[in-house]
């Protein structure tokens, strides 16, 4: 294939830095996306300085506004066409129903289900410009199981894999795959907020956890991936 043209959402750090990162290293063309610029364009002139092609494009997820016009930059950048989608962006809060607040409750649903819906729908058009579209769809072992202090976060993540699961059934006869990967723990920016996560034994275990690069590197492994061979899901 030519060059790939590969779309990130929350590429600015963690998981979705490491995706833009891997791809980039494989020659391909990334519009790298979130609400931080700063973040995007150290990504960026990392990006750059190994040889390789990106383009920061600011993107709030939870705006429809900001999506419809960053995924129309996005695409520009990329000349029309998009290879490869990435639904990263998220924000995950640890907090008791009984300490549950409606602004985080939102926060949730907005970022972690409304994002990857605006930004599917509005790149779309161009997923269908190219010959094998693939969408990964970044969801949490959260949305296979529940974890106390997770109302918002499992919602979210079962709301998305619901969302991915459809999504696969409409774009198949398409020719577009859709992954939704399921991620345990990865030690990212991510857990610096959550109390008593760090590098100490217990749940949190911060050195215990995967590495942002092990999830990139499944997900670049799974859109090389034959086309018969099933990509449905990522499990780690
Ligand atoms: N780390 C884990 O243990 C883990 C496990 C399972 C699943 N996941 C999932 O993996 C994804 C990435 O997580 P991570 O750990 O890499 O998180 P992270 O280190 O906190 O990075 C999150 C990225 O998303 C962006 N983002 C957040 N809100 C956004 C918004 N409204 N619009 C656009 N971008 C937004 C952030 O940038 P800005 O703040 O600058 O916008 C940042 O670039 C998330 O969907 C998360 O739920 C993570």
């Amino acid at each position: 294939m030519t060059q790939p043209r590969v779309l990130v959402t929350g590429a600015g750090r963690g998981i979705g830095r490491a995706i833009a990162l891997r791809f980039a290293r494989a020659g391909a063309k990334v519009a790298v996306a979130a609400r931080t610029s700063s973040e995007l364009d150290s990504l960026v002139a990392e990006i750059e300085a190994a040889g390789g092609s990106a383009r920061a494009q600011q993107m709030n997820v939870a705006d429809h506004g900001s999506v419809e016009a960053a995924v129309w930059r996005a695409v520009e950048y990329t000349g029309g066409a998009l290879d490869v989608l990435v639904n990263n962006a998220g924000v995950f809060d640890i907090k008791p129903f009984d300490k549950m607040d409606l602004a985080t409750w939102r926060r949730h649903i907005e970022v972690n289900v409304n994002g990857p819906f605006f930004v599917t729908h509005e790149a779309l058009d161009a997923l269908l410009e190219a010959e094998h579209a693939h969408i990964f769809n970044i969801a949490s072992v959260a949305a296979l199981q529940a974890f106390p202090g997770n109302t918002a976060y499992c919602a979210s993540k079962y709301a998305l894999r619901g969302f991915s699961d459809a999504l696969r059934l409409d774009l198949a006869p398409k020719g577009v795959r859709v992954t939704t990967v399921y991620p345990p723990q990865v030690d990212t920016p991510i857990w610096d907020k959550v109390p008593g996560a760090g590098n100490v034994a217990g749940a949190w275990d911060r050195a215990q956890m995967m590495k942002p690069e092990q999830i990139a590197e499944a997900v670049y492994q799974a859109w090389c991936a034959p086309r018969d061979t099933n990509v449905d899901e990522l499990r780690f």
